[in-house]
């Protein structure tokens, strides 16, 4: 496959570099944004490794890991990370994740974001079901995956173990043919 180069409105997808160990942290490094994630706040040494290994399984074949920065178009500026794995154990089916630096919430860019994720799935990938699972408090994703068209489905029980606790995760997906009717409309 090509190398991811996906525009939308006002951002991008492109693959990550090296060079955005500094941007990617400024999000999984940031209390606030990984507040309700699966993990605690990254170091910087951690976010390094994780784009060194983003950047390695763009190369892979088959490739099933689809890490990306999200960029403003006009300032080139990483603002997000976004994620797209496909499933072996799921017939073109992948899940997906997706985080913005806390200086850019609240202008849109999330829906951009997911709905970028959701064409490089469909549009470029052919996939069929792609979903999401997000901490019940997280009011902000709940709202962000449904403005994008997607459904909830339901709720996984102690799905994440974080702080010393299980926490269940809400699922939120959607298929191909909603994506399409979305897209019609
Ligand atoms: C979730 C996230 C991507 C949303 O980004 P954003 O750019 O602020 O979202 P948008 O401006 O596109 O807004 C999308 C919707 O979410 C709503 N929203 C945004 N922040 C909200 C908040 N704190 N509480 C409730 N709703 C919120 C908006 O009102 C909008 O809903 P609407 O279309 O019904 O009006 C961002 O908050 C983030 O990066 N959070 C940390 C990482 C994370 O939680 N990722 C999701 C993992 S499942």
């Amino acid at each position: 496959m090509q190398p991811v180069h996906l525009p939308g409105p006002r951002l991008a997808l492109r693959e990550l570099s090296p060079g955005d160990v500094d941007g990617v942290f400024a999000i999984y490094g940031s209390p606030a944004a990984t507040h309700h994630l699966s993990f605690e706040p990254r170091t910087r040494d951690q976010v390094a490794e994780i784009v060194q290994r983003s950047v390695a399984s763009a190369t892979a074949d088959p490739r099933s890991e689809y890490a990306v920065a999200v960029v403003e178009r006009q300032s080139e500026r990483l603002v997000g990370f976004g994620r797209l794995a496909t499933d072996p154990h799921q017939q073109r089916g992948a899940t997906f994740g997706f985080a913005l630096r806390p200086d850019v919430w609240g202008r849109g860019y999330g829906v951009e974001t997911v709905r970028l994720l959701l064409s490089l799935g469909f549009d470029t990938l052919g996939l069929h079901r792609i979903w999401g699972a997000r901490s019940p408090l997280n009011t902000a994703s709940a709202a962000t995956m449904a403005a994008a068209g997607m459904v909830e489905e339901g709720r996984i029980r102690e799905h994440v173990h974080k702080a010393g606790k299980w926490r269940d995760s809400i699922v939120h997906g959607i298929l191909d043919r909603e994506w399409r009717r979305a897209g019609a409309e």
